[in-house]
């Protein structure tokens, strides 16, 4: 790993290192010719980056609507418990703003208020004091995604040093895994899995990516490995004990980061994941090389509140936060918002989210094997469904035409497995954050479905 300073202040530049004098006649740099950002004359030959195919669904799902207008459309495409349940609950709004109204409205610090830092690390987590950790280690963001590109950003500069290394996730990974990581100057790597163990990550697969990486593609090197538990799209939740194990696989050989996606873990009937045991089953020098992301997207149903936290190394948080002084500085209402449920308990403050969601995935559950369908069903808010066998009786290569049908002639909107990567191409996504009773007529329009795809194909 690289290591970096400030070094002494040049004149009229605070942090930048002495230099020669400065001349007010000449343009002159802020940093020193040695620290300039390369020039890379590959940026214009990169791939525009796809938006969201989400829109096409929803424009089949238009066609059902306008042909049936009295009957209902169901939208399991999307985990948004902001839309389809009914998001963060009036009474912990209402504890947000007073707390707004208390805090103020001037700048706080980068890193988010003083006030969240400590209720994530104490009223949460409850960090153990011998992990070492406490507030200095969290840092808030404005949502999910912003988290993960802070999060690429700091691995790869606190890391290797360089850009243009690999960000390596699953084999069926969420869109914004293929395409995040890439805005910030990343590649992505899908790495090695089994369909029929749910595309598992491994260490051996880990092992894989950094030979692949140094062999064939010019000596690049892992920046990270993105672990992502419960699982989107897949739903596949891996047990921390596991994690531990692939965590310090990954970091032994040398990769740098380990991110650890944990936004679904509070939306399961079991027990959430545990910080404090993940974090001592670790040395301290390894624990450093760790950045966990969780926020309340999920678990409240605040899709448009937009609060995330990273908890990290003390140099982690500091390289963001120096470079989120720059740029975003996350909103105090979306801190507060988390405060709010953090205060009352999360999973009580989550009520409105979580019971509904643990009951439809029961009821998802019952229905695959009722159905005898082959599924990925963990945690979270998503059923990964394998349709290759009708798709097979139906003669068609993927799961696209199933969402179109599905869409225009059943009133349901799924995500086709195709859209998160070719592994996935005959699954598709299934939300089940919905009520049950919701959930119930999705798992049912779905049968319907794949019997008429089945039917018209022998017609
Ligand atoms: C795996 C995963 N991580 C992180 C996020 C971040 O969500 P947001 O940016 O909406 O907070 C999502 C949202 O869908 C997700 O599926």
């Amino acid at each position: 790993m690289t290591s970096r300073s400030a070094g002494p202040g040049r004149a009229g530049v605070p942090g930048a290192p002495a230099g020669p004098p400065d001349r007010p006649d000449r343009p002159s740099l802020v940093v020193r010719p040695d620290e300039l950002v390369s020039v890379d004359p590959g940026l214009g030959r990169l791939r525009a980056i796809p938006g969201s195919q989400m829109f096409e669904i929803r424009k089949a799902l238009e066609v059902f609507a306008a042909r049936h207008p009295d009957e209902l459309v169901v939208d399991a495409s999307q985990g948004d418990g902001g839309a389809s349940l009914p998001g963060v609950a009036p009474e912990v709004l209402d504890m947000a703003h007073a707390l707004q109204r208390s805090h103020g409205t001037a700048y706080d610090g980068p890193a988010g208020a003083d006030l969240f830092r400590r209720a994530v690390a104490e009223l949460y987590w409850r960090l153990d004091r011998a992990t070492g950790w406490g507030p200095a280690n969290v840092i808030a963001c404005q949502g999910g995604r912003d988290a993960l590109l802070r999060a690429y950003d700091a691995v790869q500069l606190l890391g290797h040093g360089r850009r243009g290394d690999l960000v390596v996730v699953s084999r069926v990974p969420w869109i914004s895994y293929s395409w995040g990581p890439y805005a910030v100057g990343a590649n992505v790597m899908l790495a090695p899995g089994e369909e029929h163990e749910a595309w598992q990550l491994r260490p051996e697969a880990v092992q894989a990516c950094i030979e692949v990486a140094d062999r064939e593609l010019e000596g690049r090197r892992i920046a990270a490995l993105v672990l992502t538990s419960p699982d989107n799209p897949t739903g596949r939740s891996m047990a921390l004990e596991r994690q531990i194990e692939l965590t310090r696989a990954t970091l032994e050989s040398g990769v740098p980061y380990v991110i650890l996606d944990w936004i679904y873990h509070q939306v399961t009937e079991d027990e959430p994941h545990d910080l404090n045991r993940f974090l001592l089953a670790l040395e301290p020098a390894l624990r450093e090389r760790c950045i966990i992301l969780d926020g309340i997207t999920k678990s409240l149903g605040a899709s448009n509140i937009r609060n995330a936290h990273l908890v990290a190394s003390e140099a982690v948080v500091g390289f963001i936060a120096s470079r989120a002084s720059h740029g975003v500085i996350p909103s105090f209402h979306s801190q507060a918002v988390a405060i709010a449920a953090y205060r009352q308990g999360l999973r009580r403050a989550a009520r409105g989210v979580l019971d509904p969601t643990n009951a439809s995935r029961r009821l998802v559950r019952r229905f695959i094997s009722d159905h005898r369908l082959r599924a990925v069903l963990g945690d979270g808010y998503y059923a990964f469904i394998d349709v290759g066998p009708s798709l097979d009786r139906a003669g068609l290569a993927d799961s696209k035409a199933l969402g179109t049908i599905l869409a225009e002639r059943r009133g349901l909107a799924i995500v086709p497995g195709g859209c998160f990567g070719p592994a996935g191409s005959r699954w598709i996504r299934f939300s089940y954050a919905l009520e049950p009773t919701i959930t119930q007529l999705a798992c049912e329009r779905l049968w319907q479905g794949l019997q008429e795809l089945e039917h018209a194909a022998r017609a």
